[in-house]
């Protein structure tokens, strides 16, 4: 049986304890934090890509580094990829859609009714 370690999702600060080894992208479904995927995990679509330190995370593997290559990669996961190892902290990008919603909405309350 594997060890449980704490993971932190920002920009939520949603904390959970999570089996050492499991995915990110695993960690977040089980966890009810929305990671945007088409491929399901097979490291094909690339809307996973978090955020993060490195620290608690499995070293990045040659094929994740290939899908990686040539993006601004500093820092950047594939969340299917990257295995939890131990306390981690990764950040998930806003939803694109949330994002221009949530815009909308503070437009919106800026703007005066009349
Ligand atoms: S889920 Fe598609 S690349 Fe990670």
């Amino acid at each position: 049986m594997s060890a449980k370690v704490p993971l932190t999702f920002m920009p939520e600060g949603k904390m959970v304890q999570v089996r050492a080894g499991i995915s990110v992208l695993e960690a977040a479904r089980r966890s009810g934090v929305p990671i945007r995927t088409r491929c399901d995990g097979k490291a094909a679509c690339l809307m996973c890509k978090v955020t993060t330190d490195g620290q608690g995370l499995s070293t990045i593997q040659p094929m994740e580094q290939r899908k990686l290559a040539g993006l601004d990669a500093e820092g950047i996961r594939l969340a299917c990829q990257a295995k939890v190892c131990g306390p981690a902290i990764v950040c998930v990008p806003e939803d694109p859609l949330r994002a221009a919603v949530r815009k909308q909405l503070e437009r919106q309350r800026e703007e005066p009714l009349w």
